[in-house]
C-alpha cells in the first residue's frame, strides 16, 4: 500500500539530488564570460618535437593545417610558416582552431579571434593566448616555451 511519508532513504536521496542540483547551478554561474577560474591555465615548460613523416602528424604537411598536443594547438599558416599557441581560449574555456581565412585562431564558442601570436583580434577574450616557440629542422619541428 502506498504511503506519503518519506522514509529516510528516499529523504537523503532527494537531499542528494538537491545538493547536486545547487552545485550545478553554482558551478554554472561561474562559468559566465570572464571567469577565469574555470579556464585550464596554459601549458608551462612545453618543449615536444613532432616528427613530420610521422602519419599523425599529417594535418601539419599543408598549409591550413593544425593538430592538438600537449595543450598546444600547432598550425601551418596559410603562408606555411609553423605557429603555435596555447588551446584553450582564455575567456571562458573553449578550444581554438587555425581558421585558415582569417590567417588567425578562433574561438567557436562566443566568437573571440586571436592572432597567430595569440594576441587577442576581437573579444570577448580579453587575454592573449600563450604562445610557444617553434623551430624546423629537416623535418623536425620542435615547440618549446
Ligand atoms: S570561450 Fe568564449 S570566446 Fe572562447
Amino acid at each position: 500500500m502506498a504511503t506519503d511519508r518519506m522514509d529516510r532513504k528516499e529523504f537523503l536521496s532527494l537531499l542528494g539530488l538537491g545538493a547536486a542540483a545547487l552545485t550545478c547551478s553554482y558551478f554554472l554561474a561561474g562559468c559566465s564570460p570572464n571567469s577565469s577560474n574555470l579556464i585550464t591555465a596554459p601549458p608551462t615548460n612545453v618543449d615536444f618535437t613532432l616528427d613530420l613523416t610521422d602519419p599523425a602528424n599529417s594535418a601539419l604537411k599543408n598549409n591550413g593545417g593544425y593538430l592538438y598536443k600537449n595543450g598546444v594547438i600547432v598550425a601551418r599558416t596559410a603562408a606555411g610558416s609553423y605557429v603555435a599557441v596555447s588551446m584553450t581560449c582564455t575567456h571562458a574555456g573553449g578550444t581554438v582552431y587555425y581558421d585558415t581565412n582569417g590567417n588567425e585562431f578562433h574561438c567557436p564558442v562566443h566568437g573571440s579571434n586571436f592572432a597567430t601570436n595569440g594576441s587577442v583580434i576581437n573579444g570577448p577574450a580579453a587575454s592573449p593566448l600563450m604562445k610557444y616557440n617553434t623551430s624546423l629542422s629537416g623535418t623536425s619541428l620542435r615547440v618549446y616555451s
